[in-house]
C-alpha cells in the first residue's frame, strides 16, 4: 500500500507523498542520470533546459556543466517547483537556474531557444508524446541536441517485469526501437541510443536538423 502510494506520486508529486517520492527520485535517479549526461556534450555557455525536472538535482548537474551558460527546469507539479527553487537557491537567485512550473505540451519559452533538453525518467506520462516531442524540438536551437532518459526499458527476457508499475501508473515501459521511431516521427535526425550493460538503462541523443 505504501509503495503504491509513493509510486503514484511518480506522476505528478503532491501532498507528504510527493514530499519523499521527490527526495527519492533525486536520490534514486543520481546515477542513472550522471550516466546519460556523460552521452551529451553540454558546453560552457550553453542554454539548456531539464523538462519534467522533479526535485531539481538534473538542474543542479547542468549548472554545474554549463559554466557561464544557464540551466532551466520546467514541471507540471507545484511541488516539484518549490523543491527544486529550493534545492538550486542560490543559483536562481543569481538567475543561473530558471525553474517555471509548466507542461511539456506547452513551454512557457521563444523557439530556438536551447542547445540542449534533457528528459529524465519523465517520457512515460507525457501526454501525446508525438506533439510534446515536437513542442521540445520548437525550442532547441538548429542543430541543439535532446536526450531522453529511462530506467523503465521493456525486457524480451521477462517481460512481466514493469507490469505493476505498467498497470498502476497506465503507462508502458518503452523499447529502444519503440523511442528511435518516436524521435524520428517526431523530425529528430541523428538518433543514437546507449543501453548500460547490466541495468534496464536507456538513453537516446537525437539533434534537431540543422537547416
Ligand atoms: C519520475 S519523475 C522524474 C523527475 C526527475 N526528472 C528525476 O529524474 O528525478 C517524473 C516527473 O515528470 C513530471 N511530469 C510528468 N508529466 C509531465 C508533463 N506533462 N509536463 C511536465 N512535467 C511532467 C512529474 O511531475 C515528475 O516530476
Amino acid at each position: 500500500m505504501k509503495f503504491y502510494k509513493l509510486v503514484e506520486n511518480a506522476v505528478k508529486p503532491d501532498g507528504f507523498w510527493g514530499r519523499l517520492m521527490i527526495r527519492s527520485m533525486n536520490k534514486g535517479h543520481h546515477e542513472l542520470t550522471d550516466w546519460a549526461l556523460s552521452h551529451l556534450d553540454i558546453a560552457n555557455g550553453d542554454f539548456v533546459l531539464d523538462v519534467g525536472c522533479g526535485g531539481g538535482r538534473t538542474v543542479s548537474k547542468l549548472c554545474e556543466l554549463v559554466g557561464s551558460g544557464k540551466a532551466y527546469g520546467i514541471d507540471y507539479s507545484e511541488l516539484c517547483v518549490k523543491n527544486s527553487k529550493a534545492l538550486n537557491n542560490k543559483n536562481v537567485l543569481c538567475n543561473k537556474a530558471v525553474i517555471k512550473q509548466a507542461s511539456v505540451s506547452e513551454l512557457p519559452f521563444d523557439d530556438n531557444m536551447f542547445d540542449k533538453v534533457t528528459a529524465v525518467e519523465t517520457y512515460y506520462f507525457w501526454p501525446d508524446k508525438l506533439n510534446d516531442l515536437i513542442e521540445i524540438k520548437r525550442v532547441l536551437k538548429p542543430g541543439g541536441k535532446l536526450l531522453l532518459v529511462f530506467e523503465m526499458l521493456y525486457d524480451r527476457d521477462d517481460p512481466k517485469k514493469w507490469e505493476k508499475v505498467e498497470k498502476r501508473l497506465s503507462i508502458k515501459a518503452v523499447t529502444e526501437n519503440g523511442v528511435t521511431a518516436m524521435l524520428a516521427k517526431a523530425g529528430y535526425v541523428n538518433i543514437t541510443t546507449y543501453k548500460k550493460e547490466g541495468t534496464s538503462w536507456l538513453c537516446a541523443v537525437c539533434e534537431k536538423e540543422n537547416v
